[in-house]
């Protein structure tokens, strides 16, 4: 399949120049910008390669450099931002610092009208900058194709040597024509094919699992989150359903019916082999008494491992395959992707369990979905006939309600969360709220306070409820609750959980707070 290579040095964007050139039905990939570009790398269905944004300075002393033979390659390059500056310093130009940083909405003016970047985009449309260094000569050979309001250098190309160069960012949002500059470069410029779609992904994946996996049992511990379950339903889909097997522990610390609905679904996506734990009283005994954050999360992840071993030694026999629902983000911000030279490498919530080490060092995992961004899943998840209700649901998680309850967990408190927070989430959903918030929770405050209605709810528990808005929750603003359905939902929840006698709505965005209270 046609594809475009993406050199990433650790730009916080990068990730969305792959989703973009995808969205434009062409296949992309992200290696680290300094990665030496072998004839591995370097195969005939790469039509062009990308050179990323970046956080360092071209002349700072630890700046990545891409492998210089990327500029003698025979398919076109394109240089955003950073990659622009370094292409223009690695081919003879100047790059200076400016004295103001030159940030956010910039109208661009054509110098000249013919490039074939350009093509059916209009003069004067609002580019996305942010950088602090810029062109102050350009590489011998190279033209200046626009400018910024600022007169600061915006395009420039090589025709001849088949580069090009922008010093916006064309694949945020912010960013008119954006998509079509990316697309008039894959497509137009490299004359990639339209080879990515999500039903050729199920055929590959298919023939990828043949290959890995033949014949053999494959294990999947499923979450009841959207990953794990569209992964399950790809093995059933490309497997031989009796040689899936699928394992989902019940902690005791679920949202409410999600042990019922994981079951449901599973089982109309073809599940045979589906092996629900009820694990609730080995989760909940060693949490008791327990009240400090890390200790909690070390206690259930302590069990996590154990709970696993126990019931992978009773359900299966003999050698396996162990799947993970990992997602092409989740190599790159686990540094796979990247490199070290990263700028937003993510700490990983879940670190990988004793039996995921085993497997990996035994060649024995496998990861169907890590060539997907996150709205991919989704779409592959409702191509494969999941519901749309899990598909499009919040993150949840893994250690569960047990970090949403500050203080000690116990079943009566995880009880009385599960039925508050199913009241809010089934209210969101009526509104038409739920698809307008990345994700939305309660949290059950080891506090009591006074109400003044009858004897069993004079002295409630008080409720947060929390709603953010974000792209991928490195980030949360809070969500601008319309104040009636908020009064409304309180309402609804103060007078059917009786436990509870006071809402109130956390109003904190991230940074400094973080989406979860622990
Ligand atoms: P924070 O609270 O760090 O959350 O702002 C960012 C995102 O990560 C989720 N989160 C977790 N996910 N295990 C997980 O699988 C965890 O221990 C964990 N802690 C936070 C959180 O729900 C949000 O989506």
């Amino acid at each position: 399949m046609d594809k475009i290579l993406i050199l990433d040095f650790g730009g916080q964007t990068s990730q969305l120049i792959g989703r973009r050139i995808r969205e434009a039905g062409v296949y992309a990939e992200i290696i680290p910008g300094d990665c030496k570009l072998t004839n591995d790398i370097l195969t005939d269905d790469v039509k062009g390669v990308i050179l990323s944004g970046s956080p360092y300075s071209v002349y700072g002393k630890d700046s990545p450099k891409p492998d210089k033979k990327v500029y003698s390659l025979d398919v076109p390059l394109l240089g955003i931002c950073y990659g622009l500056q370094i292409t223009t310093w690695e081919n003879g130009g100047v790059v200076a610092p400016l004295d103001k940083k030159e940030y956010g909405r910039s109208a661009i003016r054509f110098k000249i009208d013919d490039s074939p970047l350009l093509k059916d985009i209009p003069e004067n449309f609002i580019s996305w900058m942010s950088h602090g260094d810029s062109l102050d000569k350009l590489a011998p050979g190279f033209d200046l194709v626009a400018e910024s309001e600022h007169n600061l250098p915006a395009i420039v190309e090589n025709r001849e040597r088949k580069i090009w160069g922008l010093q916006f960012h064309p694949e945020v949002t912010h960013c008119e024509y954006g998509n079509q500059i990316l697309e008039n470069f894959a497509i137009n410029i490299c004359s990639a094919a339209k080879g990515w779609s999500l039903d050729k992904y199920i055929e590959e994946a298919a023939d990828r699992l043949e290959k890995q996996v033949g014949d053999g049992k494959v294990l999947l511990l499923i979450s009841g989150g959207v990953d794990s379950t569209v992964a399950g339903g790809l093995l059933l889909k490309c497997l031989k359903p009796e040689n899936v097997f699928l394992m989902y522990i019940d902690t005791g610390m679920m949202r409410k019916n999600e042990t019922e609905e994981v079951s449901h679904n599973l089982k109309k996506l073809g599940a045979e082999n589906l092996m629900i734990i009820d694990a609730r009283d080995r989760f909940l005994g060693p949490l008791k008494g327990i009240t400090d954050p890390e200790a909690k999360r070390k206690s259930i992840g302590d069990t996590f491992i154990r709970v696993q071993e126990e019931e992978v030694a009773k359900h299966i026999e003999g050698d396996y395959f162990l799947a993970q629902g990992t997602l092409y983000t989740d190599l790159i911000e686990s540094g796979k992707g990247v490199g070290n030279k990263a700028g937003v490498i993510k700490s990983h919530h879940n670190v990988g369990t004793p039996l995921v080490e085993k497997k990996r060092k035994e060649g024995k995992v496998v990861e169907p979905l890590d060539m997907l961004y996150k709205d991919e899943v989704r779409k592959l998840g409702l191509l494969l006939g999941i519901e749309e209700k899990i598909v499009y649901r919040h993150p949840f998680p893994g250690p569960g309600l047990g970090i949403r309850i500050p203080g000690e967990v116990t079943e009566e408190r995880c009880d009385i969360l599960r039925e508050a927070d199913a009241i809010y989430i089934e209210e969101l959903h009526k509104r038409d709220l739920y698809t307008q918030i990345w994700q939305a929770f309660s949290v059950l405050l080891p506090v009591r306070s006074v109400g003044v209605a009858g004897d069993a709810r004079d002295y409630g528990y008080v409720l947060a409820l929390r709603a953010v808005v974000s792209h991928d929750g490195m980030t949360a603003d809070v969500f601008d609750f319309p104040t009636k359905d908020l009064l409304e939902i309180s309402s609804a929840i103060t007078n059917r959980v009786k436990e509870i006698g006071r809402v109130v709505y956390d109003i904190s965005s991230k940074p400094p707070s973080t989406i979860e209270w622990e």
